[in-house]
């Protein structure tokens, strides 16, 4: 049943739903039987996890920018959904090097859009916001962050996330949480790895375009250590609080962190050699360095995920070795020469994942 059957028959929005972690968000809401409305500016790539699994045929979806409140809020009024979930955002780092101004209004005043469409819903409405890892202040400690710790963000990036935090915030106290007919939740999380990628300077999407064209991957930080999580585990982290928030079993407007166990941290080059292994190439062959680090990121930044085990009953489900395989076989079954039916592979590693989380008990996967 899977998150106490909250989401079956319900209009579900969501913004971004054409990107990465949309298109997985709206299949998993599909299987969960909601009615997927999506609203975003474009299809982000192409090839994309959108197409590749035929959801413009499966989905109720709008063409529109998020920073046009007008247009936001006219579509919020005529869905008039039970749960929103925010995803739409301008989501790459290097991008917001070379487009600063764009990535500081969509992720910031297209926050605020989607919060002014929020303060126009007259029925009972279960809104998620996603923001990232990023939005913490990084003060580039050791210690996990926690969600009372700053947000803030040194790149335009992180500081876009940092001010959506406090648009969110602000909303929140000032108008949101005097409606009674509202829940709202805020989701960080970040590294986020699976399937279905192909947005820029990512590195899984770097590795299969090479494989699957037999070159010779590049790598630029190949000692960067990250704590990589496939993007079932905060699709899952979203979902719960969405579904504990319905529920009113969690505390409203407050926000979570979504992230891996420690051992999930490897470093770039690990994981480029996990890949390779997994796709059948020799992995001493399969990466070279380039000294090419066209912007600062920063070294290090992991979530305390403490609140959302004890709020929500949440705790990531796969390994580290079962995230690999569960990225290599997705991208193998598309590049591969027979055609697989993707939208069904991507049911099958859902299913997969919440037998794991059945297993481990996890609550919402019950
Ligand atoms: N992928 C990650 O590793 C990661 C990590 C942390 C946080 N996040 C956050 O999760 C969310 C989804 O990320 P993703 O990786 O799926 O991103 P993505 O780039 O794959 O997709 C972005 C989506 O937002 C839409 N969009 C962009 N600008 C828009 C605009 N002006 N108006 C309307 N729609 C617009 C795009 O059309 C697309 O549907 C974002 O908020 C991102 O910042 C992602």
């Amino acid at each position: 049943m899977a998150f106490n059957n909250v989401y079956q028959g319900k209009k579900v929005l969501v913004t971004g739903n054409t990107g990465f972690k949309g298109s997985w968000l709206s299949t998993w809401l599909l299987m969960l039987g909601a009615e997927v409305y999506g609203y975003s500016k474009d299809i982000p790539t192409n090839p994309s996890m959108f197409e590749a699994t035929g959801l413009s045929g499966k989905v109720r979806h709008h063409f529109g920018d998020i920073r046009d409140k007008e247009e936001m809020d006219k579509y919020v009024q005529s869905v008039r959904p039970d749960f929103i979930f925010h995803l739409a955002a301008q989501a790459i780092v290097s991008t917001s090097y070379q487009e600063p101004f764009d990535t500081i209004t969509t992720n910031v005043v297209g926050t605020a859009s989607v919060l002014e469409a929020i303060r126009n819903i007259t029925w009972n409405c279960t809104c998620v916001l996603i923001t990232s890892d990023k939005a913490y202040d990084n003060v580039e400690w050791i210690w996990g962050y926690r969600e009372t710790d700053a947000v803030g963000g040194k790149d335009v990036y992180s500081g876009s996330k940092g001010a959506a935090e406090l648009t969110i915030k602000c909303y929140w106290k000032s108008f949101v949480r005097l409606m009674p007919n509202i829940k709202l939740g805020v989701a960080r999380a970040g590294n986020v790895i699976g399937g279905g990628d192909w947005a820029k300077d990512r590195i899984i999407v770097d590795c299969v375009k090479a494989f699957s064209n037999n070159e010779v991957v590049e790598i630029r930080s190949p000692k960067a250590t990250r704590p990589w999580q496939h993007v079932l585990e905060p699709l899952s982290g979203y979902l719960t609080l969405g579904q504990y928030l319905y529920e009113d079993k969690v505390e409203n407007g407050e926000p979570f962190n979504f992230g891996p166990c420690a051992e999930q941290a490897k470093t770039v080059f690990q994981l480029v050699q996990d890949l390779a292994e997994l796709w059948e190439l020799d992995k001493n062959e399969a990466a070279k360095l380039t000294g090419n680090v066209p912007f600062k990121e920063a070294t290090l930044l992991k979530l305390n995920c403490d609140k959302a085990q004890a709020y929500l009953d949440w705790h990531s489900t796969l390994h580290y070795e079962e995230c690999v395989h569960f990225i290599a076989d997705w991208y193998k079954a598309f590049y591969g020469k027979n055609k697989v039916d993707m939208y069904a592979l991507t049911i099958t590693q859902i299913e997969n994942y919440v037998k794991a989380a059945e297993a481990q008990q996890l609550k919402w996967a019950e």
